[in-house]
C-alpha cells in the first residue's frame, strides 16, 4: 500500500481516539491537549495552567492517566486514548461523572473533566479506597472552587456504586449529605438569599 509523504515539516501521526482510528500531519512541537481540542474539537479536555500542575487536561493514555499537556502529538502515534468524551458508555454516565452528580462535585466545572479522569483511573486500580487514598490520588489535580470535600464524596460515591465497600468516610467526612440538601436549602433569589443571611446574624 502505498504511504503518504508527509507535507515538509510536518509528521504523520495515527491513533485511536475514544474508539476513533486518526490519522493527520501535525507540526512535531505539537502538543497533544491542544491537537486533541483543535484538531479533533475534543474541547471536553482543558487547559488550566502552562506549568503541568493543574491536571484539567487529564486524559487515558493506554489506560493510564496523563497530563495532555505534558506530550507532544508526535509521541502518541500509535497510542490508544480515551477523553472526558468516551467515558459514558452507551449513553450512560459512569459511575465517577453520576458520583460528581450526585455530591455536587464541582461548582465552575473548570476542573472536573481532568478530576472525572484521575478518578476513574484511580478506582479501576484501587476499587476500595480510603479517603485519604482518594486525597492523595487527586493530588496532581487542582480546583479553585470547591475546598475538594465534595469532590471526594463524589470519588467515595462512585466506589460505593461500584461495588467497593471501603470508601466509607474517614473522620470529619461527612456521607449524610446529599444533593438534595443543597436544593432544599438553596435561596429561591437574591432576596431569599439576604433574608436568610439576615435570619442567621440575628441569631
Ligand atoms: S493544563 Fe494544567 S496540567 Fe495540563
Ligand atoms: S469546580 Fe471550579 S475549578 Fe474546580
Amino acid at each position: 500500500m502505498a504511504t503518504t509523504m508527509a507535507a515538509p515539516g510536518r509528521v504523520t501521526v495515527r491513533m485511536k481516539v475514544n474508539g476513533v482510528e486518526y490519522a493527520a500531519e501535525v507540526e512535531p512541537r505539537l502538543l497533544l491537549v491542544n491537537f486533541l481540542r483543535d484538531n479533533l474539537g475534543l474541547t471536553g479536555t482543558h487547559i488550566g495552567c502552562d506549568t503541568s500542575q493543574c491536571g484539567a487536561c487529564v486524559i487515558h493514555f493506554n489506560g493510564e492517566p496523563v497530563k495532555s499537556c505534558t506530550l507532544l502529538t508526535v509521541q502518541a502515534d500509535g497510542a490508544d486514548l480515551t477523553t472526558i468524551e468516551g467515558i459514558a458508555k452507551n449513553g450512560e454516565y459512569d459511575e465517577v461523572q453520576m458520583g460528581f452528580w450526585e455530591m455536587h462535585g464541582l461548582q465552575c466545572g473548570y476542573c472536573t473533566p481532568g478530576m472525572i479522569m484521575t478518578a476513574n483511573a484511580f478506582l479501576d486500580r484501587n476499587p476500595n479506597p480510603t479517603e485519604a487514598e482518594i486525597r492523595h490520588a487527586l493530588e496532581g489535580n487542582l480546583c479553585r472552587c470547591t475546598g475538594y470535600q465534595n469532590i471526594v464524596k463524589a470519588v467515595q460515591y462512585a466506589a460505593n456504586q461500584r461495588g467497593g465497600g471501603g470508601a466509607a468516610p474517614g473522620p470529619g467526612t461527612d456521607l449524610e449529605f446529599e444533593h438534595k440538601d443543597v436544593i432544599e436549602h438553596a435561596p429561591e433569589n437574591l432576596q431569599d438569599w439576604g433574608d436568610q443571611l439576615a435570619g442567621q446574624e440575628e441569631q
